[in-house]
């Protein structure tokens, strides 16, 4: 039995759809959330440079006691998650999947696309999972340019997002995809936008975060690191920019379930 949080770590709120999951799938799990904040974007720095920024983040939770690790950002997954492993080897650390499997064993157009910042889209961990899975399907990257910046701004429900999301969508629904992946864990929330965009094209939005929520499952259960049945759990937010995004950080959580 361990009481100890799990820290789930992101550049800033899209995190959060990860961290719904794993409340949903762990309910009596305490959580340590942080969001940097100061750093976001992630999506177009250097990769050395996000390496740097995930080290600190991943440090502070390990820091803090928490039991286990979960990267819910796919940029810093694909930039430093190896490195992660090696550093932090007395923690586990579960990091993002771009969710390009399980879109290509259902896509029956044989296309499918595929949402993701830059930095995550010309890393290894996207095209290794294309080429692995993808064989015989036409794999679309496209960059969710503005999504983020949308999501942090609060903007998701504002005219400027389904413009955008219009943009980003239509390569892939010209090209016939009925698969849609989001690679970037601040995109479920332009869910909506996303919906009325592609509606009544036959497309399936596909999101891996109920699937990072059982790995994480399947881990505790692995080490044997379950809180007690008598745990009353706590959720905490942190943040590396200032105490007005760490109160956004929470509400936010709170508000998303
Ligand atoms: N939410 C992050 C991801 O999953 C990063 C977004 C960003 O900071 O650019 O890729």
């Amino acid at each position: 039995m361990n009481n100890a949080p799990i820290g789930v770590y992101d550049s800033g709120l899209g995190g959060l759809t990860v961290w719904r999951e794993i409340r949903r799938a762990l309910p009596g799990e305490s959580l340590l959330y942080l969001g940097d904040g100061k750093n976001c974007p992630y999506g177009s720095r250097p990769r050395e440079e996000i390496r740097r920024l995930a080290d600190e983040a991943v440090g502070r939770l390990v820091a803090e006691g928490c039991k286990l690790v979960v990267v819910a950002c796919n940029t810093a997954t694909a930039a430093a998650i190896d490195f992660l492993r090696a550093k932090y080897a007395g923690v586990p650390i579960v990091g993002m999947e771009p969710a390009v499997k399980p879109a290509c064993l259902a896509t029956r157009s044989r296309v499918v696309g595929v949402l993701a910042t830059e930095r995550s889209l010309d890393g290894d961990l996207f095209r290794r999972t294309a080429a692995k899975y993808g064989e015989g399907i036409e794999v679309l990257m496209v960059p969710g340019r503005g999504f983020v910046e949308l999501v942090e701004g609060d903007r998701e429900a504002a005219p400027e997002a389904e413009a955008c999301v219009r943009a980003a969508v239509k390569p892939m629904l010209a090209r016939g995809a009925d698969q849609i992946v989001l690679g970037c864990t601040h995109y479920p929330f332009l869910l909506p936008v996303l919906e009325r965009v592609v509606a009544g094209r036959g497309v399936t939005i596909v999101d891996p975060s109920p699937a990072v929520a059982r790995r994480v499952v399947q881990l505790l259960d692995r080490d044997g690191l379950r809180s007690a049945a008598e745990h009353r759990p706590e959720f905490a937010f942190r943040t590396f920019a200032d105490e007005a995004y760490r109160r956004r950080l929470e509400q936010k959580a709170f508000e998303s379930l």
